[in-house]
């Protein structure tokens, strides 16, 4: 291995973190070993060990969009937390990519922070890559669309590698419109932090696993009285409520959406019975945009590793 690339990724119920993986692997075949540091917050409450991005050949950010905005504690993670790039390495290109549940035009704009952040760092983004996953939060998704989504992804990690490798970088845009509208949706960061307090724990169903607080990757629940208790520092990353083993955990205001459990992609992949293109028949409706989404990512796939 010649060259080292790192991933500071964020993710809350691991959508985001396959994808990172999936680049990291894609990476290897092209000579980089991969650090992919996921972005938590130790039980002391402090970020450990955070690698110098100095360090690296090559360097890419991850996170799932929240409210078509980047989460605010992956903001302040790259803010407070990463060096200025020395001066061999002012203007470095960074990767930067995203997975979200729609593949909405409005989720277009939520790097427009993370990228703003970066120039300031020394860096220069030089990719925003959206990839598909399924919601954690308010629309459930089947299983075929979940395969579909998930073998889409793996495959759109081949392209950002190759990019990567390629030093196929590019300039990196925001429509105004809709940053615009992502910073109403900015609200979102306070609604997550008001949020947190009224997550309840049904005490018949905790099993006192403790999971959900080594879990937490802003560090913010506690046991109070014997039972996990939120802080005042919820992010709404679902975790807590989509990984407890007994389902003991409601989301506040969130409940009535939240789903729990995640996915097991592999076995989704490896499940010969269920389609792989699930959203390509629909042509109603949000399935549209899916559509569209896919038809414009398989292209620039076929352009770059079909010709
Ligand atoms: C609080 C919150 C807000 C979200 N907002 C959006 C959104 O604006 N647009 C969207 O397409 N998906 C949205 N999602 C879905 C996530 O972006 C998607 O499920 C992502 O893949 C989750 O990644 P993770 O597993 O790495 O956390 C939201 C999820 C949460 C928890």
């Amino acid at each position: 291995m010649s060259k080292k690339s790192i991933i500071y990724v964020f993710s809350g119920t691991g959508n985001t973190y396959i994808a990172a993986q999936k680049i990291a692997e894609n990476l290897y075949k092209y000579g980089y070993e991969t650090v992919i540091y996921p972005v938590e917050k130790n039980k002391n409450g402090e970020f450990e060990n955070v690698p110098d991005p100095n360090d690296f050949d090559a360097v890419g950010f991850g996170y799932p969009v929240h409210a078509f905005n980047s989460p605010k504690f992956f903001l302040n993670f790259v803010k407070k937390q990463l060096p200025e790039m020395d001066e061999d390495n002012f203007g470095k290109r960074a990767f930067v990519f995203k997975t979200s549940g729609e593949p909405l035009k409005l989720n277009s704009a939520s790097s427009r922070d993370l990228c703003g952040l970066l120039r300031r760092k020394g860096m220069l983004p030089g990719m925003d890559f959206h990839m598909i996953m399924p919601h954690n939060v308010m629309f459930s998704c089947p299983d075929a669309m979940a395969k579909q989504m998930y073998l889409h992804t793996c495959q759109m990690a081949e392209l950002v590698a190759y990019y990567v490798a390629n030093d196929m970088y590019r300039d990196v845009r925001f429509n105004p419109l809709f940053y615009f509208v992502s910073t109403i949706f900015k609200l979102q960061w306070l609604g997550a932090k008001l949020n947190g307090p009224w997550h309840k724990v049904d005490h018949e169903k905790c099993v006192h696993c403790n999971l959900c607080v080594s879990d937490c990757p802003a560090r913010n629940i506690s046991i109070v009285d014997g039972f996990p208790k939120q802080g005042n520092h919820c992010i709404m990353c679902m975790r807590c409520s989509m990984n407890c083993p007994a389902q003991a955990i409601s989301a506040g205001i969130l409940k009535p959406y939240q789903l729990s459990g995640g996915w097991n992609f592999d076995a989704l992949a490896a499940n010969e019975s269920l389609p792989a293109n699930y959203t390509d028949n629909k042509k109603i409706g949000r399935f549209k945009c899916y559509k569209k989404y896919y038809n414009r990512t398989w292209a620039e796939y076929d352009n770059v590793f079909n010709y």
